[in-house]
């Protein structure tokens, strides 16, 4: 087993309603496995679909929020609310996405801002950091990772919660959606680098807590390569994630 466990979360993005959700669930082929986690971000309006989906099958698979405001209430309209996702029995959210950054203008500041509130709120968040290709071509990975991370691992609260609530996703811009995967030893690179910042900012004993799954173009023909990289410790999966068949192919591999 790895160190960490391994998890494996699909990310739905503005796919599936509720209908499809509920199909999904009933489809898609699920068993235990030790020391491993399945867990889908369907959209906000199919989430009590899939909360109940999940419960009425039997199938222990967390089912998580694909952002949140960060205020509680109040006059922000069109915007959802930790309480709201709480109500209905939501305890993790995903931040950070770089659809999220480049179609929604989130910069480091509010994404900071969501993951303090959220991590206050009692969620667990999975924060996504990643470089475009003029930026790896430019030889900056590493610097613009590190420029996504830096204000979150200089916070008191996600410092904290680092390895306990806060875990990471990579995901290189040019990797989603592409087809394009990072190879194993580009992810394991990226990844171990990105332990070694959390090492030398906050730890070892964080450093080895925090899980850093990959993302971009996980299929299920490319995954057993990416997880037997020591520093890889899941999946973050778009386009793979919608089918049971391809989704349930890759938890096959766990
Ligand atoms: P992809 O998306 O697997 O379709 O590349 C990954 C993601 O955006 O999380």
């Amino acid at each position: 087993m790895k160190p960490r466990g391994v998890l494996l979360a699909g990310n739905w993005k503005m796919n599936h309603g509720p209908a499809a959700a509920r199909g999904f669930f009933e489809a898609l082929p699920w068993s235990g496995k030790e020391g491993a986690i399945m867990r889908i971000y369907p959209s906000f309006l199919a989430l009590p679909t899939a909360l109940d989906a999940v419960k009425t099958g039997g199938k222990k698979i967390e089912i998580g929020a694909q952002n949140f405001h960060a205020e509680k209430s109040g006059a922000f309209t069109g915007e959802v609310s930790g309480p709201m996702l709480q109500e209905i029995g939501i305890r993790q959210v995903l931040l950070g996405h770089s659809e999220r950054r480049q179609y929604f203008a989130e910069t480091p500041p509010l994404i900071l801002k969501k993951t303090v509130s959220a991590l206050q709120q009692g969620f667990e968040v999975l924060l996504c950091i990643g470089e475009t290709l003029d930026e790896r071509n430019g030889g900056q990975t590493l610097s613009v990772l590190t420029h996504q991370l830096e204000s979150t691992l200089a916070d008191p609260t996600c410092a904290a919660a680092f390895g306990k609530t806060l875990h990471l996703a990579y995901e290189p811009v040019w990797a989603i959606g592409t087809g394009v995967t990072a190879t194993p030893t580009q992810a394991q690179e990226t990844h171990a680098s990105l332990r070694g910042l959390i090492s030398r900012t906050l730890g070892q004993d964080i450093a080895n807590a925090v899980r850093i799954l990959y993302g971009g173009s996980v299929t299920p023909a490319n995954f057993a390569e990416l997880l037997a990289c020591p520093d890889i410790d899941g999946g973050l999966v778009g386009g793979a994630s919608l089918k049971p068949d391809s989704f349930g192919a890759l938890w096959s591999l766990i």
